[in-house]
């Protein structure tokens, strides 16, 4: 059977976890030196719709680096742009690759991919889920907290988008207790957050005082105010709404000294976050976005090796 990496709710906690010790071992044995070849022979296709830095290239060099190749395509090169069916595009790509990971814009479309495609789908980021960047959060959470996901308060400031919808799955499968802090009229999916609220072992709840979701915080995690495909909203959204909701020093002092700040990338000096902050000892931004390729390469050996 084919397992698809499309959103968190179809994992358990075990398999959730699973990736993460997974990566850290790959991580480890990469600081050794070791190169896998456990992809050899395979071939991963990549469907961006949107730009991508660190998740596209992540993901090739994890790829390159377990000795398998990537064939990558940005929405405009293919017939996608030309309105071929998303069915035909999955079906016809599942013939040539091992495994597809796709950055788009709706949902539906990784949906629709996933079920047509003979090969895993895996999310590379949507306007409502980014799986992927959740999971790499979390091991670096891992790697500097060093308790157990359970015992820890982590927050989200800003915008409740698909890295707060995201951060409400994990919650919920985790078992961490989750307060994000979001604007009127910017909160997270309605429905995904009654659903986690609904399952989760620990409180999951969103309020409007940033200073209150980062009281006694062990993590404050922050992401840009517009996202991609939001471009048309940017003035809006930058016109003073989300000022109260930048994460800057004297936010920071509202929460404990051992507070660290997650920041996925790419950051808006001046906006979400202030230059200081990001570049400051409590912020790990460097080390998340490291983890992104120790965890892609755990995602993509789970997934081409085993279905
Ligand atoms: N964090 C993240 O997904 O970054 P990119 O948009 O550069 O891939
Ligand atoms: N919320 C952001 C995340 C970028 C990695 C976006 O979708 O643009």
């Amino acid at each position: 059977m084919t397992t698809h990496l499309i959103s968190l709710w179809d994992f358990n906690k075990d398999e959730l976890h699973s990736y993460i010790s997974r990566a850290l071992v790959l991580k480890k044995e990469a600081q050794q030196g070791i190169r896998g070849h456990q992809l050899a022979d395979k071939t991963l296709g990549m469907i961006f719709e949107k730009p991508s830095t660190r998740t596209r290239v992540s993901f090739e060099a994890a790829m390159y680096a377990m000795g398998g190749q990537v064939i990558y395509l940005s929405g405009k090169d293919t017939q996608l742009s030309r309105n071929e069916p998303l069915k035909d595009m999955a079906r016809v790509m599942s013939r040539y690759v091992d495994a597809l990971v796709v950055r788009t814009f709706g949902q539906d479309i990784v949906d629709e991919l996933a079920a047509y495609a003979t090969v895993p789908v895996i999310n590379a980021l949507t306007a409502l889920f980014h799986p992927c960047q959740i999971l790499s959060d979390i091991m670096t959470i891992m790697e500097v907290k060093k308790k157990p996901l359970e015992d820890l308060k982590i927050a989200w400031v800003g915008d409740g988008n698909n890295m707060a919808n995201t951060w409400i799955q994990a919650a919920c499968r985790f078992g961490f207790e989750l307060t994000l802090a979001c604007p009127a009229g910017y909160e997270p999916d309605a429905a995904i957050l009654a659903t986690a609220q609904q399952e989760a072992g620990k409180p999951i709840t969103v309020v409007r005082d940033p200073k209150e979701a980062i009281e006694n915080a062990d993590v404050v995690n922050c992401d840009v105010w517009a996202s991609m495909g939001q471009e048309d909203e940017q003035d809006e959204r930058l016109g003073g709404i989300f000022q109260p909701y930048q994460v800057n020093r004297a936010l920071l002092a509202a929460g404990p000294a051992e507070l660290i700040v997650l920041h996925c990338l790419p950051a808006h000096r001046g906006e979400e976050i202030t230059d200081e902050v990001l570049e400051g000892s409590q912020c790990v931004a460097w080390e998340q976005a490291e983890n992104k390729m120790h965890i892609h390469k755990a995602i993509l050996e789970k997934h081409i090796l085993e279905g």
